[in-house]
């Protein structure tokens, strides 16, 4: 399959830009104090990255922001498509809104990501929700300003749904949610096509970022003081593909590995399929790159990863895991596990819960399988009922939860290293953080330790987290 990188052009970028400058002389015109923009991100981190782009495109037009969608001038909810209770959600939330609409008719309303590069959802919005303002899909982020600006200067709803294969659009403005952690998106798109799976259909091709750009991404983040970055894609082990100079993953890490600054790197997904001895090799030699690696296996079972189109058995999995602990003694995974996928029988599921004790992750993330129209997966006959999908996916939680519940017994009285990151639930001078293998650790100190590296000793763990005190 040919890899496309298309870039959308500097003059269309500037022409967007010319659309921010005049949408922010119609707003400082048309508003007293500078309008309020509520934007909600439904989905994964690539989603959340694309979000801070909106609001960093926002900022520039004039926005501030709020965190209450009655006090503000427009809300963005920016979608996912990945299940349909996701889907569900949106629509509720959407519906939500209509009487705030009615109370403020000038209250803008727009929806955005992989709910809406879909014809059919952009169709019902326009049908059914009349009073949504502008939809546009995860090929038209870069079109914000102008879509903004013809809906308030009155043009009529606008819908924006490119076709192709999405391109690269450098040079947007950025707002981070936050001052410790950031997200690098590396590539966009996936060219996998996992039976179940919509993200292909919405994300559109594969296509990676060029390394001079995410390396002075990296270095502007490193320079601002962020403590951790992590490095997006829905495939990052095959980035590289389609760019002029030849680079894999494993080249880009140990670049952004040598940034300096005190910072620590994360990266996420790796497909097992592409992921190679060199990048364990790497991340074992790299200073800043966590020993954690989340390496979905969906299934448990050979005959259900190929009906997935994973492109991987379960003994190629088994053998990565183990070169990694071979050259990592202390590497931890963690894992996405989809229940009750079409055919998927009792004995593939015990297969599962096999590998996950086998393995022994610190994180699962599960989810029972949801129908997804256009993809292969939604051809397959599915007879298992929702019920037993339910009890299945209750066995496997219990599964996980007690080995769980055995690694945090394992921390009591170690020391370990913490990124502090907030205050913590636990109560009145509590310090929230995580590990390098992202569990949540609370422990009481002053609040000048969030955004440092400090070492916690365990004294305690609950299901949700690890308590102890500074050292
Ligand atoms: N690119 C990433 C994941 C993207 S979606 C990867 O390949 O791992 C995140 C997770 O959602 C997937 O790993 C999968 O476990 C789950 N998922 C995707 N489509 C799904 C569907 N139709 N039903 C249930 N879970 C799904
Ligand atoms: Fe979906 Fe598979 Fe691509 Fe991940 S790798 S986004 S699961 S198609
Ligand atoms: Fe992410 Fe959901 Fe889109 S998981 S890529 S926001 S479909």
């Amino acid at each position: 399959m040919p890899t496309t990188r298309e870039t959308v052009s500097i003059q269309e970028l500037l022409a967007q830009r010319d659309f921010a400058r005049k949408a922010s002389e119609l707003i400082s015109r048309r508003y007293e104090h500078p309008p309020l923009a509520y934007v909600h991100s439904f989905g994964c981190q690539q989603n959340q990255s694309d979000g801070e782009k909106i609001k960093g495109m926002l900022a520039q037009m004039g926005y501030g922001f709020t965190d209450a969608p009655e006090s503000a001038q427009l809300v963005i909810y920016n979608t996912c498509a990945v299940r349909e209770n996701a889907e569900d959600r949106v629509f509720g939330h959407v519906g939500a809104l209509k009487p705030l609409k009615k109370e403020h008719p000038d209250l803008m309303i727009g929806l955005c990501g992989c709910m809406m590069q879909q014809q059919s959802v952009a169709d019902k919005i326009k049908n059914s929700y009349p009073y949504v303002d502008l939809v546009f899909g995860t090929h038209a982020l870069h079109l914000l300003p102008e879509l903004l600006y013809r809906r308030l200067s009155g043009e009529k709803r606008q819908f924006s749904l490119p076709e192709g294969n999405g391109r690269i659009a450098e040079g947007l403005p950025v707002r981070r949610d936050g001052k410790i952690k950031a997200n690098l998106p590396i590539m966009y798109g996936c060219d996998n096509f996992c039976t179940y799976c919509i993200v292909p259909h919405v994300r559109g091709r594969e296509r990676s970022r060029l390394p001079k750009d995410i390396l002075a991404e990296a270095q502007d983040l490193a320079a601002q003081g962020y403590r951790e970055i992590t490095l997006l894609g829905q495939n990052v082990n095959s980035y590289g593909k389609g760019l002029p100079e030849p680079i894999d993953f494993s080249d880009l890490l140990r670049q952004v590995d040598a940034v300096p600054g005190d910072f620590m790197i994360r990266f996420m997904t790796s497909h097992p399929k592409d992921c190679t001895r060199k990048l364990i090799d790497t991340i074992a030699a790299s200073k800043k790159i966590y020993h954690h690696i989340h390496l979905p296996v969906q299934s448990g079972s050979d005959r259900v990863l190929a009906a997935m189109n994973r492109r991987y058995t379960v003994e190629d999995y088994l053998q990565l895991i183990g070169y990694a602990r071979e050259r990592m003694p202390d590497v931890t995974f963690s894992s996405d596990i989809i229940v009750g996928f079409p055919g998927e029988t009792r004995e593939e599921f015990e297969q599962t819960l096999q590998l996950i004790r086998q393995v022994e992750y610190t994180a699962l993330f599960t989810f029972i399988y949801s129908r997804r129209s256009g993809t292969k997966a939604a051809q397959m006959d599915d007879p298992v009922p929702a019920e037993e999908k339910s009890r299945w996916m209750r066995e496997l939680l219990d599964t996980q939860s007690a080995i769980r519940e055995k690694q945090q017994e394992a921390f009591i009285g170690k020391t370990i290293r913490v990124l502090a990151d907030g205050y913590g639930k636990a109560g009145e001078g509590w310090i929230s953080g995580r590990n390098d293998s992202n569990d949540i650790v609370e422990f009481k100190g002053p609040g000048s330790a969030i955004g440092r590296f400090v070492n916690v000793k365990i004294e305690r763990a609950m299901n949700w987290a690890l308590f102890g005190t500074l050292v």
